[in-house]
C-alpha cells in the first residue's frame, strides 16, 4: 500500500509540519506499508524523493529542490491516482508511482482546514484524519466554539468580530472586550502554534493586540482568561463509530500563553526546530482523578461533536477551582501526539498503522 506522506504547505506552521512528517513518516511500518514523501513548498510546488527524508536537509532548500522531483497529483484513470513528474516547461509526464492513501500532515491553513481534504475528495482518495466539514470547524476557532457551546460543552467566555469591523466600530469591540472582562486573549480565529495571540490586561493594551490578530486572520475572538491556570491536552484516536482517548499531558510554560518559540524553537536565537518534543510538559497530567476523568470525556465529546476522525488533540483549560473548559481541537496535532499514545499502550508505529486504516475503512 503506498502511503503519500503530505506535509509543509503555506502556512505559519510550515517548519512544525516538517518535523511532525518526518516523524511519522519514520514510524510508518515499512513490511505493510511504502510510503512516500511529498512537499509542499511555501510557494506551493510538490516535491517527491529520497532528499525530503531527512531533516537536516531542510537547511539548504535550493539545493533541496535541485535533488527532490517536482510532481503533480493526477488522476491517471477512474480509481487510479498517480503521482506524476512535472518537466521545467510544467507539462506533467512520467508516473513515478501510483498512490493509494494520504497521510496529511500539515498545520493551519490550507492543511488542516479542509481545503486540502477536498481536494483528495475530488480525487477520490482516501486520506488520514478528519474530512472537511469537520477540519474547517476544528480550524475556525468560532465555528468550533459555537458547536460546542451549543451542546452545553464548558468553553469559557468570549466574543468575535470580523476584522474589517475593527476600524469602523472601535466602539463597540471595545465594549465587547469589556463585556467579556479582563484579562482577556486576543487571537486569529483561524490559526494554530499561538501564533498572532495576545494577552490583555486592560483597555490600553487592547489596541496592539487586535492590530496583531487581524494581521493574521478575517475573525477575531476575545476570549476570557483564566487565571493561574492549568493546560491540560488529551488525543483521542477514531472515528464516528469508536473513540479513545490517551492519557493526558500537562504543558509547562514560562509565560501564561505558550508562545510558538515555546513549543518549536527551544532552541532560542538558533531557531532551532525540535517540534512538540521541545514543548515541557508532565505525562500523566498532575491533577485529580476526578479532573483526568472530565478531560478524557470532554475530549471524547469534542471528538463526536466536530465529527472528527483519525487523531486529534483536544487542548483545556483548568483553574485553580477544578473547572475544566475545552479550549479547541486540533484535528492534525504537532507530533500527531505519538507521545500521549506511548503511555496509553500504543507505539509510534501502531499509531501510524490504526490511522491508515481508519481512512481505508
Ligand atoms: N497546531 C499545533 C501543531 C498543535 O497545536 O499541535
Ligand atoms: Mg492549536
Amino acid at each position: 500500500t503506498k502511503v503519500a506522506v503530505i506535509f509543509g504547505g503555506v502556512s505559519v506552521e510550515h517548519e512544525v509540519s516538517v518535523i511532525s512528517a518526518l516523524q511519522a513518516f519514520n514510524a510508518i511500518d515499512r513490511s505493510k506499508y511504502d510510503p512516500v514523501p511529498i512537499y509542499i513548498s511555501k510557494t506551493k510546488e510538490w516535491y517527491t524523493g529520497d532528499v525530503l527524508t531527512d531533516i537536516e536537509n531542510y537547511k539548504d532548500l535550493d539545493q533541496l529542490f535541485k535533488q527532490a522531483d517536482r510532481v503533480v497529483l493526477e488522476q491517471e484513470r477512474e480509481g487510479t491516482i498517480v503521482l506524476k513528474k512535472k518537466d521545467r516547461s510544467l507539462f506533467s509526464k512520467g508516473v513515478i508511482t501510483t498512490i493509494d492513501v494520504i497521510f496529511p500532515v500539515i498545520h493551519g491553513t490550507n492543511g488542516e482546514d479542509g481545503s486540502l481534504q477536498g481536494y483528495f475528495e475530488l480525487l477520490g482518495l482516501p486520506y488520514v484524519g478528519c474530512d472537511v466539514a469537520s477540519s474547517a470547524a476544528g480550524m475556525d476557532k468560532v465555528m468550533m466554539k459555537q458547536i460546542l457551546r451549543d451542546s452545553g460543552v464548558p468553553i469559557v467566555d468570549y466574543e468575535w468580530f470580523y476584522s474589517t469591523q475593527w476600524h469602523e466600530q472601535q466602539d463597540e469591540i471595545k465594549q465587547l472586550a469589556e463585556k467579556v472582562g479582563y484579562p482577556v486573549i486576543v487571537k486569529p480565529a483561524n490559526l494554530g502554534s499561538s501564533v498572532g495571540i495576545s494577552k490583555v490586561s486592560n483597555a490600553e493594551e487592547l489596541d496592539e493586540a487586535i492590530d496583531l490578530a487581524i494581521s493574521y486572520s478575517f475573525k477575531v475572538i476575545i476570549e476570557k482568561m483564566v487565571t493561574d491556570l492549568t493546560e491540560v491536552n488529551c488525543s483521542v484516536i477514531g472515528d464516528y463509530e469508536e473513540v479513545e482517548s490517551s492519557v493526558c499531558e500537562q504543558v509547562l510554560s514560562t509565560d501564561e500563553i505558550l508562545s510558538y518559540a515555546d513549543k518549536y524553537q527551544s532552541g532560542g536565537k538558533t531557531g532551532d526546530t525540535k517540534g512538540m518534543e521541545s514543548v515541557n510538559r508532565i505525562i500523566p497530567a498532575e491533577i485529580s482523578e476526578e479532573a483526568t476523568a472530565k478531560v478524557k470525556e470532554l475530549a471524547e465529546v469534542t471528538f463526536r461533536l466536530l465529527n472528527a476522525s483519525g487523531v486529534s488533540r483536544i487542548d483545556f483549560l483548568l483553574n485553580p477551582e477544578g473547572e475544566v473548559f475545552v479550549n479547541e481541537i486540533n484535528t492534525i496535532p504537532g507530533s500527531l501526539s505519538f507521545y500521549l499514545w506511548g503511555p496509553s499502550g500504543k507505539d509510534f508505529e501502531q499509531l501510524t498503522d490504526q490511522l491508515i486504516q481508519l481512512a481505508l475503512k
